[in-house]
C-alpha cells in the first residue's frame, strides 16, 4: 500500500482522513509541520498532503522548503478558505499538485491521491528516460570516436598502402630499350586506355604478368583492384566457384556467402592468367559474362552486374589448342581482339645487359651485398646463351650468380655451362634460325673463328665457306672481340 503523510495541526481531522482512506492508502499523520521534510527523507514518502493554516508555518511554506530539499514529493494542500488565489499562483509556479477545499469529499480525494502517484511516477520514469538518453548519447559519442579514429586508421593505412604501391610499381618497371620490347610497350600504352579485353601472348617468363600490371596501371582503372587468377593452379571443380561465386548453401560445402573474382574485380581488372588452361565446361560461361556483363552466383538467381577488364595471358597458341578442340573458337575470338605478342628474349638479347643491371641491383637491395660489377666475360656468358626460360631465367641465373660470387663481381662460374647445356626447356623449341645461329656460333668456338680451310668452320659444316659468311651476316653473328 502507498504512503501518503498528512500534515494537520488539528488530530481530529488527522483520524478522519487517516480512516477514510485507509483501504487504498497508508497514511501516516503529524501535528507539527516543521517535522515534515525529517519524515520525508527517512520514510519513502511519495505524496504529502498538508493542511494549508498551521500555527508554525503555513502549508505553502511547506511547500516551497519540501520543493527545495525533496523536488520529487508531490504536495497536495488542504484549505478551509477560499484563498484560491494564492494558491492558483503557487500551482502555476509547478510548486504543488492541487488544491482541496475543506470539507473534502472523499471520491475526490482519493482521485487525487490516485493521479498524484501515477504523475510521481510518471516523472520517475521520465527521469529514467533521460538518463537513458544521456547514456545512450555518451555512448553514441564515443562510438562517433571511435569511428573518425577508424577513419584516420583507414587514410594512413591507404597513404602507407599507396606508398607500397607506388614502390611496387617502380620494381615492376618495365626494363629494356630495344625496338621489340618498346615496341610491344607502345601498343600496350594504346590500348591500356580502352576498355577492351587484352589478350598478351607469349613464352614462359618473357613477362607477361608484368605487362598485364602495366596495362592496369596505364588505364583508367588504375586506382581501383587487378584481381589475378591463374587458371592453370586452381582445381577445375573450383574455378567456377572462384570466378563466379555461391550463395550461402549453394552446394555441400558451401557453408557461407562467396564473392566470386568478377564480382570483387568490379570498376577494376581482372587478369586471367593462363587463360589457355581453362577447363572448356568454363569457356562458354566466361564468354557469356564478356558479353553481357552480368551473371549470378552458383545457387544464386539475382543478376549481378561485372564492369571489369579483362586481361588474359597463355604461352600457348590459342590457334592450335582451338584446332585441337581444347578451346572454344568464339571464345577465342572475342579475346583475340587486342593480341599482344611479347618476344622472347633471345629476341632482344640486346636487353640483356640493362635487365642484368637491374636484378643485380634489386638483389643488391634485398641483401645488402654488394656486388657492382658485371665484367665483360660474364657479359659474354649471357649475351651466347639462347634463353628458353626468357626474362624469368635471366632473373634466376643472376640471383645465383649473386650468391655465388665471392667479390664484387658478378661471377658465372662451371654450374653456368652445365646450366647452359642442361637440355633447353623441352616445351620451349628453338626456331630453326635461332638453333642454326646457336650451331654456328659454337662451331666457331671449337675452330676459334676460323672459318675456311682445314678444321675450319665451314668443312666441319660440311658447306661452302662463303655461304657461311653470308649465313653468319644474315644471322648477325659477329666474332667477339
Ligand atoms: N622487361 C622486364 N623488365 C624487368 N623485369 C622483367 C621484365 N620482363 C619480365 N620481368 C621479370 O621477369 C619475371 C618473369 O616475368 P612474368 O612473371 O611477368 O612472366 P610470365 O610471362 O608471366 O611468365 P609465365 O608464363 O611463366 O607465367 C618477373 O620477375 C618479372 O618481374
Ligand atoms: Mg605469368
Amino acid at each position: 500500500m502507498q504512503k501518503v503523510l498528512y500534515v494537520d495541526d488539528e488530530k481530529n481531522n488527522l483520524v478522519t482522513l487517516q480512516i477514510a482512506l485507509r483501504k487504498w492508502f497508508d497514511v501516516l499523520t503529524l501535528e507539527n509541520p516543521e517535522q515534515a521534510i525529517d519524515i520525508l527523507s527517512r520514510e519513502d514518502i511519495k505524496v504529502i498532503i498538508t493542511d494549508q493554516r498551521m500555527p508554525q508555518i503555513t502549508g505553502l511554506e511547506l511547500a516551497k522548503q519540501i520543493k527545495e530539499k525533496l523536488p520529487n514529493v508531490i504536495i497536495i494542500i488542504l484549505t478551509a478558505y477560499g484563498d484560491n488565489e494564492t494558491m492558483l499562483e503557487a500551482i502555476n509556479q509547478g510548486g504543488i499538485f492541487r488544491y482541496l477545499l475543506k470539507p473534502w469529499d472523499i471520491k475526490d480525494m482519493k482521485q487525487t491521491l490516485v493521479n498524484a502517484f501515477e504523475t510521481h511516477e510518471l516523472r520517475r520514469k521520465n527521469i529514467h528516460l533521460v538518463n537513458d538518453l544521456i547514456t545512450q548519447n555518451r555512448k553514441l559519442q564515443l562510438a562517433y570516436d571511435e569511428i573518425a579514429l577508424l577513419k584516420q586508421n583507414l587514410e594512413e593505412e591507404n597513404i602507407q598502402l599507396r606508398d607500397e604501391f607506388i614502390e611496387q610499381s617502380l620494381s615492376t618497371k618495365i626494363i629494356g630499350q630495344s625496338k621489340a620490347l618498346r615496341g610491344v610497350l607502345r601498343q600496350l600504352e594504346q590500348v591500356a586506355r580502352t576498355n577492351t579485353s587484352i589478350l598478351l601472348l607469349g613464352e614462359t617468363g618473357t613477362g607477361k604478368e608484368l605487362f598485364a600490371r602495366t596495362a592496369h596501371t596505364l588505364s583508367q582503372r588504375k586506382d581501383n583492384i587487378m584481381v589475378t587468377i591463374n587458371c592453370a593452379t586452381i582445381p577445375e571443380s573450383l574455378i567456377e566457384s572462384e570466378l563466379f561465386g555461391h550463395e550461402k548453401g549453394a552446394f555441400t560445402g558451401a557453408a557461407k556467402l562467396k564473392y566470386g573474382k568478377f564480382e570483387v574485380a568490379h570498376l577494376g581488372t581482372l587478369f586471367l592468367d593462363e587463360i589457355g588452361e581453362l577447363p572448356l565446361l568454363m569457356q562458354p560461361k566466361l564468354l557469356r559474362v564478356l558479353q553481357e556483363n552480368e551473371f549470378e552466383r552458383l545457387g544464386g538467381n539475382k543478376t549481378i552486374k561485372a564492369d571489369f577488364r579483362l586481361i588474359a595471358a597463355t604461352n600457348r597458341n590459342l590457334l592450335t589448342e582451338v584446332e585441337k578442340g581444347n578451346f572454344r573458337s568464339d571464345l577465342y575470338y572475342r579475346l583475340n581482339i587486342l593480341p599482344i605478342q611479347i618476344p622472347p628474349l633471345r629476341e632482344h638479347k640486346e636487353d640483356i645487359p640493362e635487365l642484368a643491371e637491374f636484378f643485380l641491383a634489386n638483389f643488391n637491395r634485398k641483401t645488402g651485398k654488394t656486388i657492382s660489377l658485371i665484367p665483360k666475360k660474364s657479359l659474354d656468358k649471357l649475351m651466347e646463351y639462347h634463353w628458353p626460360g626468357n626474362i624469368r631465367e635471366l632473373e634466376n641465373i643472376i640471383e645465383r650468380a649473386h650468391v655465388l660470387s665471392p667479390g664484387n663481381k658478378l661471377e658465372f662460374g662451371d654450374w653456368f655451362l652445365q646450366h647452359n647445356n642442361s637440355n633447353p626447356n623441352t616445351s620451349q623449341i628453338l626456331t630453326l634460325e635461332e638453333m642454326e645461329k646457336q650451331h654456328i656460333i659454337t662451331t666457331l668456338k671449337i675452330t676459334r673463328w676460323k672459318i675456311r680451310g682445314e678444321n675450319g668452320a665451314a668443312e666441319l659444316l660440311q658447306i661452302n665457306p662463303s655461304t657461311l659468311e653470308s649465313r653468319m651476316k644474315k644471322l648477325g653473328i659477329e666474332r667477339p672481340v
